[in-house]
């Protein structure tokens, strides 16, 4: 029993206990097995804390010195994968400040002086984040650029743009890549919001009531590149928006990646056969020996599951907490690292198989010429007759049945033919019955005509620094 005792005392918190945690609570309630990915981001905020603590006149000079040396050595051994993280020791901010105390004694146990656990792992995560943001940012400026190329690459050529799944008017094919571009800077956009309301120092508010030493909670928000300090140590303690808000980031991210998957698996079929993906970014089956499958893009598509499942997970975890901090909170950290993985791996490998993608643009151009999809350019030439745009629908209408009957297209019929269904259709009908004559009609800002997607075309390249 009395064995016990001592081995409770042991843990950094042991003090007050009688009797060592049990096996079983240890291994329970341990985050180490994930946590420890965070220990750059520990070293960093208790480097910072200490020379604040040292300029406080907590710490003195000696002191600072040997947490400062002991703690670039911890680094320095978990970098080389030499550090033995104990399981119970539970986390990482008590597996390094362990380690620290039995490598430099006393001064070690003077660091967490004015800190808190509930501030050090919002710091930590904050840190972790914030670094997440700048790298993902750069994966998302990646899969933006292959877009630009693809565009700048197939400029001129065509494709049906569908609504519904059904051939609606023909567009470029630059256009519709472009879309995915404004898409991509949609989500850097929302990303560098977040990083910006994240960008605020939580470390100062101790357990959640803030210290009653003489701490200096800007100087360590400086120190470590915060743009200030968060104002309210209640609502910093138990604060994880900035996490939730993080995933939101990554779901939509991974909702567009698995758009894009969509229509890349759907051109990729026979039946469509608008691209060819490279032999080197697909697989092939065990049993049938002509088979060359999507599966970047089938598992991108699938992996959207998980990222809205930590989403979930994550606001699940907040909903009811009362303030401040609550362990449940420790329940973030898998969600948010799952979320990071699984969105980093996608846009890279998103990125690079969009560098491999071969359209195949006669068979675009190709499908642009069956469906009647000039129809709406032809009431659009009623229109401009005087015909009023109800009336000209239903003209259309009826010419595109009749196509339907008689299994031609719009372009196919005589003037003759048209002329039956509106005496104000002349000659000049067959200039906007074409393809290319629709395409290029539609000038308006933001449409497919190729004067302003080649402007869309510059302006991307100059936004990302192409050409
Ligand atoms: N491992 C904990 C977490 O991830 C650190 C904070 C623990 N604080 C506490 N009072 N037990 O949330």
């Amino acid at each position: 029993m009395s064995g016990h005792q001592k081995k409770g005392a042991e843990k950094l918190w042991g003090g007050r206990f009688a009797t060592a945690t049990a096996a079983s609570v240890e291994a329970f309630t341990a985050s180490i097995q994930y946590d420890s990915r965070l220990y750059r981001y520990d070293i960093a905020g208790s480097k910072a804390h200490a020379t604040m603590l040292a300029d406080r006149g907590i710490l003195s000079g000696e002191e600072l010195d040997a947490i400062l040396r002991g703690l670039s050595e911890i680094e320095q051994e978990i970098d080389a994968g030499t550090f033995e993280f104990r399981r119970d020791l539970e986390d990482i901010h008590m597996n390094i400040e362990k380690s620290l105390v039995e490598r430099i004694g006393p001064a070690g146990a003077k660091l967490h002086s004015a800190r808190s656990r509930n501030d050090q792992i919002a710091l930590d995560l904050k840190l972790y984040l914030r670094d997440q943001c700048d790298i993902i940012d750069s994966l998302l400026a990646n899969v933006q650029k292959a877009f630009v190329n693809l565009a700048r690459q197939y400029l001129g050529a065509v494709m049906p743009g569908y609504t519904h799944m059904q051939r609606a008017q023909p567009v470029l094919v630059s256009h519709h890549m472009l879309a995915y571009f404004e898409m991509f800077g949609r989500d850097r956009s929302r990303l560098a919001d977040c990083r910006r309301r994240m960008n605020l120092s939580p470390l100062g508010c101790a357990a959640m009531a803030g210290s009653g030493l003489p701490i200096d909670r800007e100087q360590v928000a400086a120190a470590l590149g915060f743009d200030g300090v968060t104002a309210n140590s209640m609502d910093t303690a138990g604060d994880r928006d900035f996490a939730i808000e993080f995933v939101s980031c990554c779901t939509l991210m991974q909702l567009h990646l698995s758009r894009l998957s969509e229509e890349l698996v759907l051109w990729s079929t026979q039946e469509f056969s608008f691209v060819d993906i490279d032999d080197a970014f697909c697989t092939g089956s065990s049993i049938m020996p002509q088979k060359k499958n999507p599966d970047i893009p089938e598992l991108i598509r699938g992996k959207s599951g998980r990222v809205v499942g930590s989403l979930m997970a994550l606001i699940t975890l907040v909903k009811g907490l009362p303030l401040t901090y609550n362990r449940d909170l420790q329940e973030d950290k898998e969600p948010v690292f799952d979320a990071v993985d699984t969105v980093s791996a996608s846009l890279t490998i998103m990125a690079e198989l969009l560098r491999n993608l071969h359209f195949r643009t006669e068979m675009m151009a190709e499908a642009t010429r069956y469906g009647c999809m000039t129809a709406t350019d032809l009431a659009d030439y009623l229109v401009v007759k005087g015909v009023p745009f109800r009336e000209a629908h239903g003209i259309v209408g009826r010419a595109v049945a009749y196509c339907v009957s008689q299994g031609c297209e719009l372009d196919g019929l005589s003037l003759e033919q048209l002329r039956q269904f509106s005496a104000e259709i002349g000659n000049d009908v067959f200039a906007v019955l074409g393809v290319e004559g629709s395409v290029n009609s539609r000038i308006s800002t933001g449409g497919t005509g190729l004067q302003r997607v080649e402007e869309a075309v510059r302006r991307a390249e100059q936004q990302m620094g192409i050409a």
